[in-house]
């Protein structure tokens, strides 16, 4: 009775709580599956180098994707509110400087970003839908028939803005209209009947002669590949993947109700996550080789790849249709949770309601997105270079990169494991320990393993990972 009572005022005195574990589960599932695991990873691993690059990022999951998840899970459910004031409160709360707030700010302007992109390559995916289901590639032969249709796709601003706007105006609708019980039951279908086409296309990929070439690529790792930029990218990739740095898992922590232990949760979501991103990579890239594609191809890989095998295998035209409509599916529930800590932080702070909140959030990440669209066809000569110049040390922090490859490289490679460093070292270094064990509500073996990662090896891993990023290291001429 106690317990129900107390439950019931948690619930009144926020925006809602999870229904239960599973229910959180299969968002943060949701959240974390999306665009970044079969549109992204194969793409970043191709031009990354393959193998090598798949080992080290499932040793950035396990290493410091898992630790940072549940400490985030943990401050969010500490908090209770938006990102920015739950790491507002939980430093003044320890006795530190309410300045930890930053790390609430950096990981909202990256969520920002991620999604102003995000909702660009979504459209991308709504545009396949159609040209799958009205039969475009019905029949094609030629990989070059399936790269000129992605090409003339892109090189289209105005269909990619109406794209992306339609993405903006159901990602807005959904998260106006409060997410929990919309989103819970979504999920529910979409990630099963997502998990069984992605068997269906890996069961084709095995009957192509690519199938070997694309487990070897995959699975074999070769050393001499090995670079700092792919440890860089696998763990930005990593962060990426597992929705780390944004916000979004903090927040969908502070919709946990309290008790219960977090780190099951963070391990099964990693999981399922590491799983979708491995079966689409194999069954991608079996068809690249198959094809005699390649596999360095950029972000259109999945456009060009994934149309050519739904043109030979029976009934590919269906299959193909729902693959995509999934793929969109699992996309709007990455946007919702990108957008769902800004518009949680206005609702909060600035007395808004909900609708207005969204709408305001979805303009404002309408606008960025803009600069996306225009990456690829009326800018994409114009290439960004940022040096950076302090007098005795000079080098160059990107080179030659259009818009979207600045958002995209400032997100994953600098906002995201800022914001990690950050976590790991306010949560391990400065909390009391006491606090983390009373959140995390994990066995003590458990605890200490976490405990001991979260404290030194993860700051210095992301450290590392971040000073590369910023060019450190050629300041002081390693790397
Ligand atoms: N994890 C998502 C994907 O793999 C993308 C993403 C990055 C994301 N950061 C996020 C989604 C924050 C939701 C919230 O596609």
């Amino acid at each position: 009775m106690i317990v129900s009572t107390s439950r019931k005022s948690e619930r009144l005195s926020l925006h809602g709580l999870w229904s239960s574990r599973t229910a959180f589960v299969l968002a943060a599932t949701g959240s974390a599956v999306g665009l970044g695991n079969i549109w992204r990873f194969p793409y970043v691993a191709g031009e990354n180098g393959g193998g090598i690059f798949v080992l080290l990022y499932v040793a950035c999951i396990f290493l410091i994707g898992i630790p940072i998840m549940m400490t985030e899970l943990m401050l969010g459910r500490r908090g209770r509110r938006n990102p920015l004031d739950t790491m507002r409160l939980i430093a003044v709360e320890e006795r530190h400087s309410p300045h930890w707030v930053w790390i609430g700010r950096t990981a909202m302007l990256a969520g920002l970003l991620i999604l102003s992109y995000y909702s660009v390559i979504a459209g991308w995916i709504m545009a396949y839908i159609f040209r799958t289901a009205g039969g475009v590639f019905h029949g094609m032969q030629d990989a070059t028939e399936f790269e000129a249709i992605f090409s003339a796709l892109i090189v289209d601003p105005e269909r990619l803005i109406a794209w992306h706007s339609i993405f903006m105006v159901l990602t807005v609708a959904i998260v106006a209209h409060g997410i929990e019980r919309g989103l819970e039951r979504a999920v529910k279908i979409i990630m099963p009947a997502l998990c069984f086409i992605l068997l269906l296309l890996l069961l084709y990929a095995a009957t192509t002669p690519g199938f070997i070439a694309g487990l070897k690529f995959m699975f074999s790792p070769d050393i001499s590949k090995l670079n700092s930029t792919s440890v860089l990218f696998a763990m930005g990739m990593a962060f990426f993947s597992l929705s780390l740095g944004t916000g979004a898992i903090m927040m969908y922590g502070s919709y946990l109700p309290k008790g219960g232990s977090i780190g099951g949760m963070a391990v099964a979501v990693a999981l399922a996550d590491t799983l979708i991103a491995l079966l689409a990579g194999v069954a991608i890239f079996s068809i690249v080789f198959a094809n005699g594609l390649e596999p360095t191809a950029g972000p259109g890989l999945v456009f060009i790849t994934l149309p050519v095998a739904f043109a030979k295998m029976p009934m590919g035209t269906l299959i193909g249709v729902l693959f995509f409509i999934l793929l969109l599916f699992t996309a709007l529930a990455s946007a919702i949770a990108l957008l769902e800590p800004w518009v949680a932080w206005l609702v909060e702070n600035k007395n808004q309601g909900r609708i207005q909140a969204a709408c305001i959030c979805g303009l404002v990440v309408w606008i960025l997105g803009l600069g996306t669209v225009f990456s690829f066809n009326l800018w994409a000569d114009y290439k960004w270079t940022f040096p950076v110049d302090l007098g005795r040390v000079r080098y160059v922090l990107f080179e030659d990169k259009t818009f979207f490859n600045v958002v995209d490289f400032l997100t994953s490679n600098i906002l995201l494991p800022l914001g990690g460093l950050l976590t790991a070292l306010f949560t391990g270094h400065l909390m009391r320990r006491q606090s983390c064990q009373d959140e995390l509500q994990i066995g003590s073996k458990t605890f200490n393993l976490w405990y001991f990662v979260l404290r030194n090896i993860s700051p210095i891993a992301v450290g590392i990972v971040f000073l590369h990023a910023v060019g450190v290291f050629k300041w002081v001429g390693i790397g």
